[in-house]
């Protein structure tokens, strides 16, 4: 090991939004480590070539997202159970032995978020019930079957998406109607909103709150400064709900400790960090 300072980055196209430089470059100067985290632009015909020559420009490793997360899995030598279970992979450490390891730590930040944010909640009490079948959507219903949830149902507007993902796990998982959602969304002990719905002020619920009970946890991948308009109304009635920051948080967190050599912290200051 040479004296350079530690590299690593997060590749997606584009790139400019990602708030995991600030994530990163947080715990960098906190832990007073020398080292850099940044965003590395990559076209979809330029990634292969590009995320191969990182190693040899000192990358330690890189976060990967929207639109490389299932092409960096297909390029990696060493996958982890989670990304293949997931298809897709986040988190890419380049080793010294020339290995590329894949692993996904999507579902990881999901359920590290809760077990944080809402110690209560046990994801064995109940279906869960996933709005939105994209790549989020994925991780987290992954990671709801294996948390011990008795069944994830998952209803998207487009169905045939909410089938690819209910084929692609199998058993457990059922398809609704995206009408449906909301009849059933009192039968849940869990309700994620994986879909965009929320980030514009003005856009309706991805389902009413009005029929849950009160031990139902209520959780959003969306997030900001101020709740988003559902995690608002969960709260207003009293029930348990999160909003996804924390889930951006903890997801960094495996990638950080083996790139950078320390195991980070989430804590308050971090999210006025990333937030500001
Ligand atoms: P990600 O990978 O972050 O989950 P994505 O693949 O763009 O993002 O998925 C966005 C999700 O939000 C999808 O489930 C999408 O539904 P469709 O599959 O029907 O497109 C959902 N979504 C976006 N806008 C929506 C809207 N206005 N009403 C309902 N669902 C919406």
């Amino acid at each position: 090991m040479t004296d350079e300072p530690r590299l690593a980055a997060v590749t997606g196209w584009p790139i400019a939004h990602s708030r995991s430089p600030l994530v990163h470059g947080h715990w960098l100067r906190r832990y007073g480590i020398r080292g850099h985290y940044i965003p590395v632009a990559l076209a979809p015909e330029a990634f292969a070539e590009g995320f191969s020559a990182m190693p040899k420009l000192g990358f330690r490793g890189t976060n990967v997202t929207i639109p490389h997360k299932e092409m960096a899995l297909a390029l990696a030598t060493d996958v982890s159970d989670e990304a293949r279970a997931i298809g897709a992979a986040n988190t890419i450490t380049f080793r010294e032995d020339g290995s590329i390891h894949a692993d996904n730590t999507d579902g990881y930040g999901f359920l590290a978020n809760l077990r944080d944010a809402a110690p209560a909640w046990d994801a064995a009490a109940g279906p869960a019930l996933v709005l939105g079948a994209g790549g989020a959507s994925r991780a987290i219903v992954h990671a709801l079957r294996g948390a011990g949830a008795p069944e994830v149902w998952i209803a998207n507007r487009t169905a045939a998406r909410a089938e690819a993902v209910a084929d692609h796990f199998g058993e457990g998982i059922r398809v609704l109607d995206w009408e449906r959602a909301e009849a059933v969304a009192g039968d849940a002990a869990t309700i994620v909103n994986t879909t965009s719905l929320g980030m514009k002020p003005g856009e309706p619920m991805p389902v009413a709150l009005d029929r849950l009970s009160s031990g139902v946890l209520v959780t959003d991948v969306v997030y900001g400064a101020e709740p988003t308009a559902f995690v608002a109304a969960a709260r207003a009635r009293g029930l348990m709900a999160v909003d996804g920051l924390g889930m951006l948080l903890h997801q960094a967190v495996p990638g950080f400790e083996r790139w950078f050599g320390v195991r980070p912290e989430v804590d308050a200051e971090l999210r006025a960090a990333v937030l500001a």
